[in-house]
């Protein structure tokens, strides 16, 4: 019934022996030799176990291949200014891993297996995980639904896989944004506020056009009448509006992210009015105009915070944004402070990966 694979075993220490981090990172360039995978059957997840960075076979008419029964998680370890690795709100990603794989009807992992793929993997990873501020080992934990079926149904069996990436920032410089006027990215009652594959599928001709002409990638309006800001492909957007920060809603079709929410409470904790409301494109390009906008940006974890240079149209237009952005530079600094142990803060969002009850504990909270 499954398209099983049986786990390597191997030395992972013997790997790791022999690795070294190439230079330069890059965003999801570089894997990490090893990974965690547990398989799920007959109703149970297994223990599951560190084995090496491979290739896994999957029956081409699984569910995850034919349906996208797929979904995954982007969280970071960071080094910098700590011995070991440290992770940023590892609970709001098993959250949103967990309501993720209900949408598409999956179980998720416990919170035990989670809890020490993390660990385990930051642990046997601990000395590559890279130290420059704003680089991180990027984790992707991926769940797949393996069962071979073209009717369309859920799967019974599945896998789920901790990758790793030794990663730069998304963006090493300010990027430009097209407006897509024709295509959303997702509908009411759709899977846009979950993180499932397909929704970064339907992402990609847009992509390609917004490069095709000049832009790095779009941004998305309502799929009902094309005037609402939603997000960018990957990443939630924000505006600075007369010296206020500006976000789009959670209105159920743009991903709820973690950085997202982070920056809102960082932004309200210094003193920055915080804004999250329904924020129409045509108001935005008027107030860039005028000079009422003076910055924009996107946020993520794998972004952390890329300032937007200018905004456009699939014509090739575009506005741009003034070059220096204050308020962009200063969120982002505070932000990487916390994330990269330099600031003392209020917020319990640092939690130490190799403390793996300490992490279920979190995970479970
Ligand atoms: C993240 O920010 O971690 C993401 O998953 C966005 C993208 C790289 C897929």
């Amino acid at each position: 019934m499954n398209a099983n694979i049986g786990a390597p075993t191997a030395d992972i220490a013997a790997l790791l022996a022999n690795y070294s981090l190439p230079k330069p990172l890059g965003f999801g360039v570089e894997l990490a030799p090893i990974m965690f995978r547990a398989d799920y059957r007959d109703g149970a997840w297994e223990a599951g176990q560190l084995v090496p960075f491979a290739p896994i076979a999957i029956n081409p008419a699984a569910t995850c291949v034919q349906f996208g029964q797929q979904c995954f998680e982007g969280m970071k370890a960071y080094r910098v200014a700590q011995n070991e690795p440290h992770l940023f709100r590892p609970e709001s990603n098993y959250a949103r891993f967990g309501r993720s794989a209900a949408r598409l009807s999956m179980p998720a992992p416990t919170p035990e297996l989670f809890g020490k793929a993390i660990s385990q993997l930051c642990g046997a990873f601990q000395k590559f995980v890279p130290g420059d501020s704003g680089q991180s080992l990027y984790l992707r934990p991926t769940l797949l639904g393996l069962d071979h079926t073209f009717a369309v149904k859920a799967s019974e069996t599945y896998c789920f896989l901790l990758l790793a990436s030794p990663s730069d920032a998304y963006y090493g410089k300010p990027i430009s944004i097209m407006v897509e006027r024709e295509h959303s990215r997702a509908a009411m009652g759709g899977t846009g506020a979950e993180k499932v594959g397909g929704n970064y599928a339907g992402s990609l001709l847009a992509t390609r056009k917004s490069i095709d002409a000049g832009f790095d990638q779009p941004l998305w309006l309502d799929a009902a009448s094309h005037t609402v800001i939603e997000e960018l492909s990957g990443m939630n957007f924000m505006a600075v509006i007369d010296g206020a920060l500006h976000t789009p809603s959670l209105s159920g079709t743009i991903l709820p992210g973690v950085t997202r929410d982070s920056l809102l409470k960082l932004a309200a904790s210094m003193g920055l009015k915080t804004v999250e409301r329904t924020m129409l494109i045509a108001d935005l390009l008027t107030d860039v105009k005028s000079g009422a906008c003076s910055e924009l940006f996107a946020c993520g974890t794998a972004a952390i915070i890329s300032p937007i240079a200018a905004i456009g149209e699939a014509d090739g237009n575009r506005l741009s944004l003034p070059k220096e952005n204050p308020v962009t530079t200063k969120l982002k600094t505070a932000l990487l402070d916390i994330q990269e142990g330099r600031a003392e803060h209020a917020f319990s969002w640092t939690a130490k990966a190799s403390d793996e009850q300490a992490l279920i504990n979190r995970l479970k909270s």
